[in-house]
């Protein structure tokens, strides 16, 4: 669909990283837009800088992990726009905890906000956007192929997989509404910080895993020389007006993708890739993880 000055984009984990980017590119393109975050004092900060551009940006503090919250958010936007064409359901977070020892709570909250959040996102929105609308889910490149982080990894699969079904049934039903699925590689953003964001009541904040304690260098730098926000949010934008499902920023990330395929169609064992962009080779990071782990 073409955006058209004066409709409404729906923007969550609005307050920072590629949320923010998409915010000011909608603004850019003179739509109206709802931000969504959790964390209050940058999402203010960030409706500001929007504002300050000429746009009209209004900041809605929620909790995308609850049903309840996204519904209400819903009604909050509607009531304030008086419609929605745009959703992008993008807040996210990345866990740090071990997914086998440490506490259940980091997959609760990884996948509260990371697939539920999508799932609540949908489902609130969707009856809005009969009218002609698109809906662009923010998965990863760790949503085609697993990578390091069972966690994380998971609710990425989970992601691209609502994701696909979402595109299949809006076509079959002829619905005005299309879907895109955004999968970044690395981009600059606060995702390596996301445990600022743990919700007080799941407790304490779990101790990191000696596999991340491991890789945590390497991700910190492979996150603070990746791609601009703002480069994957002019791309998303690009998707939106060609009614293009896939955007992928780091096509050069696909191989590694079609290679697990690949292995899964001869039925041949899972083999992780070689080397990851941005990442030391596959021997050395796992002479590292078993160097932490005790295992010689
Ligand atoms: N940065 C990368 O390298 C990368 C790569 C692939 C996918 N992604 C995905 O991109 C999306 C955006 O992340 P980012 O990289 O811009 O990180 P970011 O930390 O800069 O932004 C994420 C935003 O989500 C908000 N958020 C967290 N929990 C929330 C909740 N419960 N409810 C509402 N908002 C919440 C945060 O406050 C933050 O403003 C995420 O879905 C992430 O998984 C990022």
């Amino acid at each position: 669909m073409d955006l058209k000055a004066g409709e409404v984009a729906v923007v969550t984990g609005a307050a920072s990283g590629i949320g923010l980017a998409l915010a000011h590119r909608f603004a850019q393109a003179g739509l109206r837009i709802a931000m969504v975050d959790v964390e209050v004092e940058r999402l203010n900060e960030a409706v500001e800088a929007v504002a300050a551009t000429g746009a009209e940006a209004v900041g809605f503090t929620c909790d995308v992990r609850t049903a309840d919250a996204v519904n209400d958010l819903a009604t909050r936007v509607v009531e304030q726009f008086g419609g929605v064409q745009i959703l992008c359901n993008n807040a996210g977070v990345a866990d740090t905890g071990d997914p086998w020892f440490g506490p259940i709570e980091s997959w609760d909250w990884v996948l509260g906000v990371n697939f539920y959040g999508v799932v609540h996102g949908v489902r609130a929105f969707l009856p809005h956007l009969f009218g002609g609308g698109h809906i662009i889910n923010t998965a990863s490149m760790a949503g085609l192929f697993p990578g390091l982080s069972p966690i994380y990894d998971a609710s990425k699969h989970a992601v691209v997989a609502l994701t696909e079904n979402l595109y299949h049934q809006m076509n079959l039903i002829e619905a005005p509404i299309g879907v895109s699925c955004l999968c970044p590689g690395w981009v600059r953003t606060g995702i390596f910080d996301a445990e600022r964001n743990w919700p007080a009541e799941l407790g304490q904040r779990p101790e990191s895993s000696p596999v991340v304690e491991t890789v945590k260098g390497h991700l910190e730098r492979a996150i603070a020389e990746g791609l601009t926000p703002a480069a994957v949010a002019d791309l998303v934008v690009d998707a939106v007006t060609e009614n293009r499902f896939w955007v992928f920023p780091h096509p050069d990330w696909l191989e590694m993708a079609a290679d697990r395929w690949q292995l899964v169609a001869e039925g041949t064992n899972p083999e992780p890739p070689n080397s990851v962009p941005g990442m030391p080779p596959r021997d050395q990071l796992a002479a590292e993880i078993r160097t932490a782990l005790g295992l010689g």
